[in-house]
């Protein structure tokens, strides 16, 4: 994390688009390596993820067997805040039996989502499920899941930018920046 450098938007940049650029190349590789061979499909969870997701998929090599699928998982209640129980729609079901499933997330906060998401592509008996995340927030969660492929560990902040929103504002933005009171 390169500092508190701003912009127009006036919340400060936690993540640069060319740090994130290079982190993104990273997984991509490093994906492509791991699933060598195999057929896989992600999942990418709407709508935070989507301009991650443009960008990892443009990463993943031309050799690789791989379908895209699209869901969106939405915690009902406060947008700053997590809530209980998480809703998960949309998701062509015969695309996951037998496959290796690779979930495709912007942000991994109290962990309910990813487990939500988890226990479902299970429950339509894909091959193998893992995730792969933009952001993790470093804070004490027992029993969350684990992702296998994790883009930038960030304090427990609220975090806005590269298709993460508050009110569904600023996910054009090509930083992450933390949103902050103004
Ligand atoms: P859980 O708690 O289920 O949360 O792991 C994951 C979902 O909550 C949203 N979320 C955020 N969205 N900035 C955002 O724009 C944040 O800092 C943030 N923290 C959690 C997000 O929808 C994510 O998929
Ligand atoms: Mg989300």
């Amino acid at each position: 994390m390169e500092g508190a450098l701003s912009d127009g938007s006036g919340h400060p940049i936690l993540l640069t688009a060319s740090e994130i650029a290079r982190r993104v190349t990273a997984l991509g590789q490093e994906i492509s390596k791991d699933y060598s061979g195999k057929e896989v499909v992600f999942v990418v969870t709407l709508k935070g993820a989507f301009v991650f997701a443009s960008d990892l998929l443009r990463h993943i090599e031309s050799t690789l067997d791989a379908k895209v699928d699209f869901v969106q998982a939405s915690s009902y209640g406060n947008d700053l805040v997590s809530s209980g129980s998480v809703r998960v729609l949309g998701g062509d079901t015969s695309m996951i039996r037998g496959r290796h499933v690779l979930v495709v997330e912007d942000i991994i906060d109290t962990g309910r989502t990813i487990a939500t998401l988890i226990e479902r592509l299970h429950g339509l008996d894909a091959r193998s499920v893992e995730v792969v995340t933009l952001l993790v927030k470093d804070r004490e969660v027992p029993d969350r899941p684990a992702a296998r492929y994790v883009g930038f560990h960030i304090p427990d902040v609220f975090v806005i930018g590269y298709g993460l929103d508050a009110a569904q504002k600023y996910r054009h933005l090509p930083e992450v920046h933390v949103l902050t009171d103004k």
